[in-house]
């Protein structure tokens, strides 16, 4: 267990027109498991590489339990890493490059084949332990790789998309175990995934990166609910959050609301909370996920009810059915229930759970304070 400690990190490759990190700031708990996602090409591996020793970074610093490690050599830092593009020793089998880390650091081999034991089957990877990686699938390769730093006990361990290669259904069960493990071994953790399960489920804290810079840092809860800007909130959830954009208005009684047409031209006023008086005649956006607009009625939720609207697309997915109907000429997705009767081209009233909207400045696209 160690603290992380990132500081105002940045990083120029050589011979690279642009920046590729451009000051990164995070503090990260001892034990904590941290998610870093973004676009690809914003910097994630880089990042992973600069804490891993490397790549060097061009200033700022990096501490491990308080101490700077950025001169440090890679094999000095006790950091435990698997790549994205993971490299086993083709020479050795499975169960050597399992091992591998242990012997050098001249573990007693009943405790090394005790451990290879343990991590290949945790990773259902024990009938492979005599085989040499050429004679392994990718999904298999990439389970060596982790086990070869599962391994280890180091104070940090940096996994950059460890299971891209892997099944749905294994994918799952390794997501299960590695959230396991931290239990048990209550390690410190960063990851690199693109799965926004496994940013969801897994992560004490998501750090949302873009263009080498952190666009938020929170828990998994916040940058679902609570996201700071347009990008953290088009970037998680899957459908993506609805942008409604529209000027802010009155109604007879006085009430903010945001006119919005359906695709028939015909007006939606949608309900805006009272604050929003503030924003009068300014240019919002609200952002409504999926899931809070429906065909059924949540008990208890102050909810706005529309006059039928056309379903342009439907696609069921098992537990629910996403729809698609348009708002401003724009595609809105809404999550019917898996019951919903109605097919595409026919218009459905359905219900915008409209408390759970966040709204964003159209220009900043910042999220208005609530
Ligand atoms: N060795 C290098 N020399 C020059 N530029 C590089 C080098 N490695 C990466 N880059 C550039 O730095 C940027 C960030 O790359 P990086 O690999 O960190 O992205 P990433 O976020 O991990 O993306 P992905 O999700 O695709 O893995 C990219 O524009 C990439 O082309
Ligand atoms: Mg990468």
């Amino acid at each position: 267990m160690a603290t992380l400690h990132l500081k105002q990190i940045r990083k120029t490759y050589k011979n690279a027109a642009i920046e590729t990190l451009k000051g990164i700031d995070i503090q990260i708990e001892s034990g904590e498991f941290l998610i870093l996602v973004g676009p690809s090409g914003c910097g994630k591996s880089t990042l992973m590489n600069t804490i891993a020793g490397l790549e060097d970074i061009n200033a700022g610093a990096i501490e491990i339990d308080g101490v700077d490690v950025s001169q440090v050599a890679p094999k000095d830092r006790d950091i435990a890493m698997v790549f994205q593009s993971y490299a086993l020793y083709p020479n050795m089998t499975v169960a050597g490059n399992i091992a591998f880390g242990l012997k050098i650091r001249k573990v007693p081999k009943a405790e090394i084949d005790a451990e290879v034991k343990r991590v290949a089957e945790m990773l259902q990877i024990e009938p492979l332990l005599n085989r040499k990686p050429a004679q392994l699938s990718g999904g298999q390769r990439q389970r060596v790789a982790m086990g070869r730093a599962l391994a280890r006990r180091p104070k940090l361990y940096l996994f950059d998309e460890p299971l891209s290669n892997l099944d749905a259904k294994l994918r799952v069960d390794m997501r299960h175990q590695i959230k396991r493990l931290h239990q048990q071994l209550n390690t410190t953790i960063v990851y690199v995934t693109h799965d926004q399960i496994e940013a969801m489920t897994l992560a004490d804290r998501i750090a949302v990166m873009k263009d080498g810079e952190l666009q938020q840092l929170g828990t998994p809860k916040e940058i679902y609910n609570q996201p700071e800007n347009m990008f953290v909130a088009g970037f998680m959830g899957s459908p993506s959050m609805n942008f409604i954009r529209g000027t802010v208005t009155l109604d007879v009684q006085n009430r903010p609301i945001l006119e919005v047409q359906d695709a028939a031209g015909k007006i939606l006023p949608l309900p805006l909370p009272e604050r929003m008086k503030d924003m009068l005649h300014q240019d919002i956006v609200m952002g409504l996920r999926p899931e809070h607009i429906s065909d059924h009625l949540e008990n208890g939720t102050p909810l706005f009810t529309t006059h039928a609207l056309t379903m342009e697309v439907l696609e069921p997915t098992g537990p629910d059915i996403i729809g698609m109907i348009k708002v401003n000429d724009e595609d809105v997705a809404c999550r019917l229930s898996p019951t919903f009767e109605g097919r595409a081209g026919e218009a459905a009233t359905l219900y915008f759970d409209i408390s759970k909207a966040v709204y964003f400045d159209a220009e900043t696209e910042k999220r208005l304070d609530d």
